[in-house]
């Protein structure tokens, strides 16, 4: 018996040298590339796998179909406050950037002492690269993207450019595509879209895989462009045929804006493949935020069935769509219920990167990865500060088990608003066979099978009813409370019924604001005027 024993120790230690050995060799080689793609103000019914027949996504419903479906993922109500939320992990409150976004010549900028998640990728080997808009500020040069943790920039420094003239016009007007610090006349008048895909793909193409990729695709797609131009595509006739049973002139044309942007990510999904190392690379694709269906930017996006739209706390604000497609993913149940927010990606791709999130700042992002790769277990988040806007009086949070929502909103008349009800119109049927024959679905070549698309799309869509009490505001304390769970539309106002959750979120919701650090947004700094610099925006603090 000792005899055995002893052999089977002998074995069990050769065994456990060849497997030490193995992970040694594979190690270098087992960091997953990171490509993050964010679309710009896209609603929720606005990719077909959440069950709108009315403007087709085959790439990215098939990047669904194949991937996981983060279904219950919180943004921040607008675009600068999400993009901060997301590459530093914390919420906007802590460092005054909450509320309204950066105004082009404003200058104002993510605070230079807070790490940012491509620094943190940087320093456990990744090369880091961003593709289009940036919108965390840009008055000082060491405040640009590559003074933030990115290798290379690609892009735009403010919120938003005309699709082919890529002008700026918020306030002054300005030419703004950047190559790193200079600006890229060059490619004036190529339609964004198809610029910053051309610009990811150089970036796929040319890395040397030796290093793990960090490629953060921040599309313009499908944000307004600037008034008079505010809804572009590339060939107006080609559009007007394609999506002619769209019978509103701009929903017709946001249809195209959004196909362009699902074409995009079938070129990079095929691009990641072309290049062998799409099995080794997480994609992520999301919205900043929701939809705006009305006020300035309203680019005719859709958030229906939810409720409200961008710069509001309500569902069509700030539940984004959201996915994750890894092939080497353990859970390959396709729909994730669990609650996440979009301060949860730096710790969550810290972690998956081989970093220890304890070595990250004080954070309010909670590192989701084993929620996503084992699918198993309760959540990991309970609740979720979605904004607390002390200049424009609103504020909302998720607690109780992500299950009730708190609202405290002082200027409620248009939440009532979700964009257009895409069923009620000659839409074509679904086209299952689109998904399956897609670039996206091609390269990753999986298997999916139509049952299984039918099955997904048809437990993800969100049906409601007593739609029409929807327009009514909170009450007269301006207090509501909505039972996500069986009322995701939020058409059932709680707050009379369970006092004691609404007393429960709103001690938590004063609990942040105790900590809330005030707005600093200024005045446009006429300085900044691009007149002053042949017609482009610069980095005008550092030329003075
Ligand atoms: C990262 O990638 C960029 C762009 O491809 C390249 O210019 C740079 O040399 C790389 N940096 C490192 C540190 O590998
Ligand atoms: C990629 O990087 C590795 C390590 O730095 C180097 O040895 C190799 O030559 C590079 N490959 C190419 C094609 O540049
Ligand atoms: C609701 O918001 C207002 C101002 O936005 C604030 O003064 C008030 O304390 C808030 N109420 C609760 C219960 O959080
Ligand atoms: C100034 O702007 C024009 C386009 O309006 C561009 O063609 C030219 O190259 C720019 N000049 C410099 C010095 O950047």
């Amino acid at each position: 018996m000792p005899r055995l024993n002893c052999v089977t120790a002998m074995g069990f230690t050769l065994l456990l040298i060849i497997i030490l050995s193995y992970n040694a060799h594979a190690a270098p080689e087992t960091k997953p590339n990171i490509v993050l793609v964010i679309a710009d103000d896209m609603g929720w019914n606005d990719v077909s796998y959440h069950g709108s027949d009315q403007i087709p996504t085959p790439n990215i419903d098939a990047l669904a179909y194949n991937g996981q479906i983060l279904n219950r993922f919180y943004v921040q109500p607008l675009c600068t406050p999400s993009r901060a939320a997301l590459l530093t992990g914390q919420y906007p409150i802590r460092y005054g950037f909450q509320g309204l976004p950066i105004r082009s010549g404003e200058n104002r900028y993510l605070p230079l002492q807070m790490e940012t998640l491509p620094l943190k990728l940087k320093q456990l080997g990744y090369n880091t690269s961003l593709i289009g808009k940036w919108h965390l500020g840009f008055s000082y040069r060491n405040t640009t993207p590559t003074y933030r943790g990115f290798d290379y920039h690609f892009g735009y420094w403010t919120g938003l450019v005309n699709y082919f003239d890529q002008f700026n016009s918020e306030y002054y007007s300005g030419f703004d595509m950047h190559e790193n610090l200079f600006t890229a006349w060059q490619f004036q008048n190529e339609y964004v879209t198809h610029l910053l895909t051309r610009k990811s793909k150089e970036v796929i193409d040319k890395h040397n895989y030796t290093k793990p990729l960090f490629l953060m695709i921040s599309h313009l797609a499908v944000h307004a462009g600037n008034e008079g131009k505010s809804l572009e595509v590339p060939d107006i006739d080609e559009n007007n045929k394609r999506f002619h049973y769209i019978t509103d002139n701009r929903r017709r044309l946001y249809a195209g804006m959004v196909r362009e942007l699902d074409e995009s990510v079938g070129i990079i999904v095929k691009a990641l493949q072309d290049k062998g190392v799409l099995d080794n690379t997480i994609i992520i694709f999301l919205s900043d935020n929701g939809a705006p269906s009305t006020g300035i930017y309203d680019n005719a996006g859709s958030n229906w069935p939810l409720r409200g739209e961008k710069e509001t706390v309500f569902e069509g604000g700030v539940r984004s769509p959201a996915v994750v497609y890894y092939a080497k993913l353990k859970n390959k149940l396709p729909i994730n219920n669990r609650l996440m927010h979009i301060t949860d990606l730096m710790p969550t791709l810290y972690a998956v990167a081989g970093g220890d999130v304890e070595n990250l700042e004080t954070m309010d992002g909670i590192n989701q990865w084993d929620v996503i790769n084992e699918g198993e277990g309760k959540s990991v988040r309970s609740s979720a500060l979605l904004e607390i806007d002390e200049i424009g009086l609103y504020s909302g949070l998720i607690g109780y088990n992500g299950h009730f929502k708190l609202i405290n909103d002082s200027v409620l008349e248009s939440n009532g608003d979700f964009g257009y009800d895409t069923g009620h119109e000659n839409n074509p049927p679904y086209n299952v066979g689109s998904v399956l024959s897609s670039l996206t679905n091609r390269a990753i070549n999986s298997g999916l099978t139509n049952d299984k698309i039918k099955k997904i799309r048809n437990e993800l869509t969100i049906r409601c009813a007593h739609v029409d009490v929807r327009s009514k505001p909170c009450d007269a304390n301006n207090m509501c409370l909505f039972d996500l769970i069986n009322d995701p539309c939020e058409t059932t106002n709680l707050v009379k019924k369970y006092p004691h959750i609404v007393e429960k979120l709103s001690a938590e919701l004063a609990e942040y604001r105790r900590h809330l650090k005030p707005q600093s947004n200024h005045l446009c700094d006429e300085n900044s005027n691009p007149i002053r610099y042949n017609n482009t925006w610069t980095t005008w603090m550092e030329e003075q």
